[in-house]
């Protein structure tokens, strides 16, 4: 059997950013338990606010596209995703629609989102650690009938979650991540 393979989003592209810190710790398990892991950044892949006169005009642009083969290049998927105003930044939604609009030679609109497991997280500094964004995080990627799977971390008070390392500190979040990591990998092997 091939390695398995997971990619690794971080929903935020602020220097500092609380997500981009628990998505390299995420990695960081991901590759301790076996798995080959990618990170990247959303800036990598810069799209214009979805417009249907623009994909009209000029097809689904060409960032849009290459991140759906990246997406598609990997078995397993955890989007970490900050949360604004109770619900998920315009980076990431803006991202998943021009994604779900890609449609290669011999495949179905968005197919990518079908037939590999995503796994969600979030972290703020507040008390709540993002559970309302994973909530519409969670609606989205199954209305593009992605298989998401049931564990899932909201990091809260996350300013204070990191070593001076950028290590996850305290065992109890450890824990949790570890079980979402888990998880991810047993559910992407048995979907490979
Ligand atoms: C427009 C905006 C709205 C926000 N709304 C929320 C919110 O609803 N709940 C929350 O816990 N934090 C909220 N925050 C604070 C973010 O969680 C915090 O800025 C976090 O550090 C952003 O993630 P990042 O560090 O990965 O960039 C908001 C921040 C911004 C800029």
């Amino acid at each position: 059997m091939s390695a398995l393979k997971i990619l690794v989003i971080p929903g935020s592209l602020r220097s500092g950013s609380l997500n981009a810190r628990l998505a390299a710790a995420a990695a960081y398990q991901f590759a301790q338990a076996g798995a080959e892991v990618s990170r990247i950044s959303l800036g990598d892949f810069p799209l214009p606010i979805y417009d249907g006169d623009l994909q009209a005009r000029s097809g689904v642009p060409k960032n849009a596209v290459n991140l759906k083969r990246m997406i598609g290049a990997h078995h397993g998927v955890l989007i970490v995703t900050p949360e604004y105003n109770a619900s998920v930044p315009p980076l990431v939604k803006n991202t998943i629609d021009w994604v779900s609009r890609v449609q290669e030679a011999h495949e179905t609109r968005g197919q990518v989102f079908r037939g590999r497991a995503f796994a969600i997280a979030a972290a703020t500094e507040s008390r709540l650690g993002g559970t309302r964004s994973l909530a519409a995080l969670r609606t989205i990627l199954s209305a593009c009938q992605a298989m998401v799977i049931p564990s899932q971390l909201a990091l809260p008070f996350a300013s204070e979650a990191y070593d001076d390392m950028d290590r996850l500190k305290h065992p109890a979040d450890i824990e949790a991540l570890g079980a979402l990591v888990r998880q991810l990998i047993d559910v992407s092997q048995r979907m490979m």
